[in-house]
């Protein structure tokens, strides 16, 4: 990755020749290079500001240094290639995370470090008129800065460590905060007890499975307390605080894209794509509201899990339970079998049968349906590629 930096503060640059962003520069992954806004001034006292046309405090930056610093930079591509233009400002978009995997897969970026009231907005036109560069006007959040060297060295580094083997072992920044919406949990070192206080328990008890439930909880704790404007209702949904509510004709919509995002998995597992969950239209997912008792969860606002039921036409006496689904991302919470238990107690007096069915290579469901009390019936199921489930009522 090639970044250039324009400043009239070159040697504010100097730290990115530290730590892992110098030995990604020494090892060649990225290409950092300064260049000095006073280098493309013509005059004695190498001015690159001004005062304000309409009047007002402060100095604004001539257009015509950074016109010249920019048309170098971008004479470095020899015309094959453009930088993408990155202008820090309090006024831009806000930099984030995502915006640092964006700009991470850029080949080049070029930076304009503004002073003062800021630069020219013709410099703007410029170069996205004339030198045909992508530009962005970026935020590093809402307070003012004295330049863009500061926002600049925050940028690059956030930027440069996700360049691939800028950071030794890449796993590390996959549990980072922010990666997935939420803050990372604590971290602990050597030694056990410290002052008193000692490290977790469940930390040292090798239990992997509790530890990523205790490290995942701390997370939504951690984020509810500190950046509650991240966390999405649906982060701390789990079975106690579920509500199942009877689905409506509205619901069709949101219905049909989340079978589709639960059948995937199914489709995979079974080596076939023509199972009704992912052909099905609109329309007929809207009947199934109508034909069936169907009940959705939701959370924050979006639908996360459905379940319906109804009498068996095929089996009398049975109650047919179909279409549990949960969302990719809350999958594991126990929602799933809330909503099962759900389908289940909404049984008519005198059912003798709970009937269910899912296809032959389901393994997961057919391991969660058996915990639940469920038998497969020998043979193929109703449906060809699947088998049927059943569980009876005393
Ligand atoms: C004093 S500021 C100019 C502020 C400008 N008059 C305004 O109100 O938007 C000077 C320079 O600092 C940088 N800067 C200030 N705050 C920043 C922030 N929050 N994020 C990124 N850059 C910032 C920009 O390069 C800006 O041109």
């Amino acid at each position: 990755m090639r970044l250039d930096v324009v400043t009239i503060f070159p040697e504010y640059l100097a730290p990115l020749r530290l730590s892992l962003i110098g030995r990604a520069r020494r090892a060649g992954l990225v290409d950092l290079h300064t260049h000095d806004l006073r280098d493309f001034t013509h005059d004695r006292h190498r001015t690159v500001d001004d005062t304000p046309y309409g009047g007002g405090a402060g100095m604004v930056m001539r257009p015509e240094p950074w016109g010249e610093a920019l048309d170098h930079v971008v004479a470095q591509g020899a015309g094959t290639s453009r930088p993408r233009l990155v202008v820090p400002g309090p006024g831009g978009a806000p930099f984030t995370q995502a915006m640092a995997r964006e700009l991470a897969a850029e080949p080049w970026l070029a930076f304009a470090c503004g002073r003062y009231e800021g630069i020219d907005e013709r410099v703007y036109e410029h170069a996205a008129d004339d030198l045909d560069l992508a530009v962005s006007v970026v935020s590093l959040g809402d307070y003012v800065l004295n330049g863009g060297e500061v926002a600049v060295l925050a940028m690059v580094e956030a930027v440069a460590r996700l360049v691939p083997g800028v950071v030794g072992n890449a796993e590390s920044l996959v549990e980072e905060s922010h990666e997935d919406g939420l803050l990372e949990y604590p971290v602990y070192t050597r030694p056990p007890s410290w002052l008193g206080r000692d490290v977790p328990d469940v930390l040292l008890s090798g239990d992997h499975g509790a530890i990523a439930a205790w490290r995942h909880t701390q997370r939504l704790l951690r984020t509810a307390a500190r950046r509650p404007d991240l966390l999405h209702a649906s982060a701390a949904l789990g079975p106690e605080g579920m509500v199942a509510e009877p689905a409506v004709p509205g619901d069709a919509g949101e219905l049909l894209t989340l079978q589709r995002a639960c059948w995937l998995s199914e489709a995979v597992a079974n080596d076939r794509l023509d199972i009704p969950p992912l052909t099905e239209s609109l329309e007929e997912v809207a009947l199934g509201i109508r034909d069936w008792q169907t009940w959705v969860v939701r959370s924050g606002g979006r639908l996360v899990g459905s379940v319906r039921a109804r009498r068996s036409g095929v089996e009398p006496g049975a109650w047919e339970i179909g279409r549990l689904m949960v969302a990719p991302d809350l999958q594991g919470r126990g929602i799933g079998r809330a909503l099962l238990t759900h389908a289940e107690r909404a049984a008519p007096p005198g059912t003798a049968l709970l009937w269910l069915n899912t296809g032959v290579a389901s393994e997961r469901n057919l391991r969660r349906y058996r915990r639940a009390g469920y038998r497969v019936r020998p043979g193929e199921g109703r449906l060809s590629g699947t088998v049927d489930l059943v569980k009876r009522l005393s």
